[in-house]
Order: structure tokens, then C-alpha cells, then sequence
């Protein structure tokens, strides 16, 4: 058993936690649309061809912003193949993923999606093959108003309204030697800024992120972030930063330590956004939009995958184990302890494609990820706190010291929700909360993902292998809560506090 403190203080606020920073990703990549939330064919189908059973699962999820329709898919991507009548849209064949496209499912598809899940829409635009004008007129498509070109079309559409999206991503990974339509910083930066403006001035109301450096482990990481800054500090809101991470070592312990490297990537590219502001003398500061993460590295081949052609193949299908979803938890963890310049973030993604579920034939899973992101989803109301952890660390060989816990805290009122990874893989801890200030007067709700088998995974034979649990091992003593968290677990849990 070893012990470690929380220490907190009511009023040392990081900022308000920003919803989206619980957002998603949905690409049109494998089975993530069809076969995942849209298979008008399945027992399971509502009356516009949504799977209910997936879009129930969802739901539990609490998605806010969610991010479409690419990822790679989007630089070769062509918005006006997938409106109108739909026996009209052509299949095309999509060369980020050598897959075919049907077209069964765009833009206003994806509108009565978000409609009907209270997702808030986070569009990315074409900046591969496509140009500033394609990204402008889908802007009126979507956000005009009757009496214009783009717009009418949409009302022959059937939506009368207009959509209203404020949210749009200036392309994808452009940084990516991979990517459709890759060029150096300074030429994206040029192509994005003429896009800004001319999507501004059509609606200055708009949000936009730019492609910021999409792995640290490029040659052009953070210089790439400086050049588009450069160009874009005051035509973006945004700049991106995505981070796929994996066991490839199979070492379980230097593994659960990632959160180091999460953190350092944040507060680097923030730390660039700040030179930028610096240098303008620019009052306002570029802030973060964390547009994909997770866990990828089984299912996936290097730069190339191969769709073969078809309609909906099975691509990076990542089965999800125990440590997976600790590493999950840390990913949440940082961006809360990170609330201050992480205003967005969406996990890649959200069906079948490195996901939470998993779809096949009728059937549907729930994988181990899927529970950290609703325990604190649930909870994400609220002040982030900083957090100070003393206790024992870990040493990681990639990552450095790491405290044995990886923690964050939201205040919100009376109530404190805290989320806690036990990083070690044999030692229980108890965990002391102690709120500066304040008292702990009792437990409202706690719930554990945990396991003695990092490897454990839910399938379709099993799916109940790693899930949270209802936890009540609490005690209070002098106004402090004592929270015991087996090895290899994630707590989250709401106390009550007396200030
Ligand atoms: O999420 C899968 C892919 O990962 C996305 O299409 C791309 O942006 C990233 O490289």
C-alpha cells in the first residue's frame, strides 16, 4: 500500500472547463459511417437510416463538438458530391483511404445527426485538392440565406433553415508528408489565411482552427506551428494538435506513463502560440484545439492503408484493453489540467474506427475506453482546479518522473468531482484529498475501471471484461476524504465539500 496526497485549493482555478473539450471525430474511414451510424439497411435503423443501437451508446457519451467529415478523407474530398438527391450523388473513389465513397451520407445527413444527438458541428474543409472559393461556398450552402446561389440549393435540399455551423477546421494534418495536397508551412499558411478571409467575410461569425503540427515526431514539429501562426494569429481562433499513442514496446509500465508526454506536447505548442502573441504584440492569445486523440497503433500499417477499393472495409478496427483505457483517462486529465489554452478536443473517433464501439452485423460492443470518457464526461461541469500530487513516482524510460497518480479536479459549486489513474501495476494507493481551505463532507458518487490484467478486452463473446463499477471505498477523516484506488485502476467520483 503506499500513500499520496491531493492537495487542492478551491481557489486555485485553472479556467472553466470548455464542453468541447469533450468532442469527437467522425471520418468517412472504413465502417465509421456506414455500417456505424448510418446503415439504413440494419433491424436497428430509424426512419433516416441512423443505427439507434450505436446512436443510444453515444449518447451515454456526451459528445459536443464533433468533427467531420475527415481526417485524410477531407483533402480529396468534394462537399457537393455528397448533397441533392441522393440517387443523383456520384461514388467516387476516396485515395486517402483507397476506399469507395457512395456519397450516401453528407453534409445535411450529418446536420439532422447533429441535430438529433445535440452535437455541436465542427466542419473541416478541403485545403488538399480543394480551394479557398469550394470553402467558401460550402460555408453559404451551409450558413446562407435564401436568395443566393448556395443557399437556394440547400432549400431545394429540403433545409430551409440555414445550418448555422460556426465551427471549421482550415484542412487537415497539412503538415503530413502523407496528406492530399501536403505542402510546406508557409504555403498552407497563404492558402488557409485566403480561405480565413474569404470565409469571414461571408460570415464573420465563424470559428476557425488552423492545421497545426499533427506529430511531434515530424522534422517540421513546433516550426511548422510557428510559420502558420506567423501567417494566421489573427485570422484563427484555433490552431490544432492531434496524438495518437500505443503500447508498442509491450511495456505495460512505462506505458501508463504517457500523460508526461500529453502534458509536454500541450504546454509546447501553447508555448509557441504565446512567442507568436509576444512577437505581434497581439492582445489575444491563439488558443488549443486537441482535434484528434487516442489510443492507434495495432491496427494501423505506417502511412498507407489500403481500403481495397470497397465500400466500407474493415479499416483500424483497434480493440481496446485495460491499459488502453487508463491511458484514455490521461489524455482527459491533461487537457482538463491544460483548461486554460485546451478550448477543444476530439477523440478520433467514435465507431468502429478506433473507437469506443464496435459494430458487427446486428451486434454491438461497448470497448474499455468507452468507460473513462462517460465517468467523466458525466462530471465535467465546472472550474478546473490545479491539482498537486505528493507521493511516490514512477520512472518511465520514455517519459521521465511520473507522479504515481495522474490526477485533475473540477469545482463546481460545493461539489468537487476528482479523476485519479493509479499508474502502478501491483500496489494499491490510498489517496488523501485534502482541499485547502475547505472540508470533505461526503461522497455523492464514485464509480472504478479496473482489473488485475492490463490486457483484458471486451469482445463480442465477452463485453463485460473491463467496466466501470459503482466504488465506495472512501473514508473520511477530519474533513479529508481517504479515496482507496486498487493497482491499474481509474476513479472518478464527486465529493462534498464545505467551504
Ligand atoms: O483518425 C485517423 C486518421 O489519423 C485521420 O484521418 C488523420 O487525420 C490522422 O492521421
Amino acid at each position: 500500500m503506499q500513500n499520496t496526497t491531493l492537495h487542492i485549493h478551491p481557489s486555485f482555478a485553472i479556467s472553466p472547463v470548455d464542453e468541447r473539450v469533450f468532442g469527437g471525430f467522425l471520418e468517412h474511414l472504413g465502417r465509421a459511417v456506414y455500417q456505424g451510424v448510418y446503415e439504413p439497411d440494419s433491424p436497428h435503423a430509424d426512419e433516416q437510416g441512423c443505427r439507434t443501437d450505436v446512436l443510444e451508446a453515444l449518447r451515454r457519451l456526451k459528445f459536443t463538438a464533433m468533427r467531420y467529415p475527415g481526417g485524410n478523407f477531407v483533402s480529396g474530398y468534394d462537399w457537393v458530391d455528397g448533397v441533392g438527391p441522393r440517387d443523383e450523388r456520384p461514388t467516387k473513389v476516396d485515395l486517402a483511404w483507397q476506399s469507395l465513397e457512395p456519397n450516401q451520407f453528407g453534409t445535411n445527413e450529418f446536420m439532422d445527426l447533429c441535430r438529433k444527438m445535440d452535437w455541436t458541428p465542427m466542419m473541416a474543409v478541403n485545403l488538399g485538392t480543394g480551394t479557398p472559393a469550394e470553402a467558401r461556398n460550402w460555408l453559404e450552402y451551409c450558413n446562407g440565406k435564401a436568395g443566393s446561389y448556395w443557399a437556394d440549393k440547400r432549400v431545394e435540399h429540403g433545409y430551409a433553415d440555414p445550418h448555422d455551423i460556426r465551427l471549421w477546421c482550415l484542412g487537415n494534418e497539412m503538415d503530413g508528408p502523407w496528406q492530399i495536397g501536403h505542402v510546406p508551412a508557409q504555403e498552407y499558411a497563404i492558402r488557409a489565411q485566403q480561405t480565413a478571409r474569404l470565409m469571414k467575410m461571408f460570415d464573420p461569425s465563424v470559428e476557425l482552427v488552423a492545421c497545426g503540427s499533427c506529430a511531434t515526431t515530424l522534422p517540421s514539429y513546433l516550426e511548422w506551428d510557428r510559420t502558420v501562426l506567423e501567417y494566421l494569429h489573427k485570422d484563427v481562433e484555433y490552431i490544432s494538435l492531434h496524438s495518437y499513442v500505443g503500447n508498442e514496446k509491450d511495456d505495460t509500465e512505462d506505458y501508463l506513463c504517457v500523460g508526461n508526454a500529453i502534458d509536454k506536447q500541450i504546454e509546447e505548442l501553447d508555448s509557441v502560440c504565446s512567442y507568436v502573441a509576444a512577437r505581434k504584440r497581439a492582445k489575444r492569445k491563439v488558443k488549443l484545439s486537441f482535434d484528434e486523440w487516442n489510443v492507434w497503433y495495432r491496427a494501423r500499417t505506417g502511412d498507407h492503408v489500403d481500403g481495397h477499393n470497397k465500400l466500407a472495409p474493415h479499416l483500424l478496427e483497434e480493440v481496446y484493453n485495460l491499459e488502453d483505457a487508463l491511458v484514455v483517462a490521461q489524455f482527459l486529465n491533461s487537457f482538463i489540467r491544460h483548461a486554460d489554452s485546451v478550448k477543444i478536443a476530439n477523440l478520433a473517433q467514435i465507431v468502429n474506427v478506433i473507437a469506443p464501439i464496435l459494430t458487427l452485423g446486428d451486434k454491438m460492443i461497448l470497448q474499455s475506453i468507452f468507460y473513462p470518457i462517460e465517468m467523466m464526461a458525466k462530471r465535467r461541469e465546472g472550474i478546473a482546479l490545479q491539482t498537486r500530487i505528493e507521493g511516490p513516482k514512477v520512472h518511465s524510460k520514455t517519459h521521465g518522473d511520473a507522479a504515481g497518480v495522474d490526477a485533475s479536479a473540477i469545482l463546481n459549486g460545493k461539489n468537487l468531482s476528482v479523476f485519479l489513474v493509479n499508474r502502478s501495476l501491483d500496489k494499491e494507493v490510498d489517496v488523501l484529498v485534502d482541499v485547502a481551505g475547505g472540508k470533505v463532507v461526503k461522497r455523492i458518487d464514485g464509480e472504478i475501471v479496473t482489473g488485475s490484467d492490463p490486457k483484458a478486452a471486451n469482445g463480442f463473446e465477452d463485453q463485460s471484461l473491463v467496466v466501470s463499477n459503482c466504488y465506495d471505498e472512501i473514508c473520511f477523516t477530519e474533513g479529508r476524504a481517504v479515496i482507496n484506488l486498487p493497482p491499474l485502476s481509474f476513479f472518478a467520483g464527486t465529493l462534498e465539500l464545505s467551504l
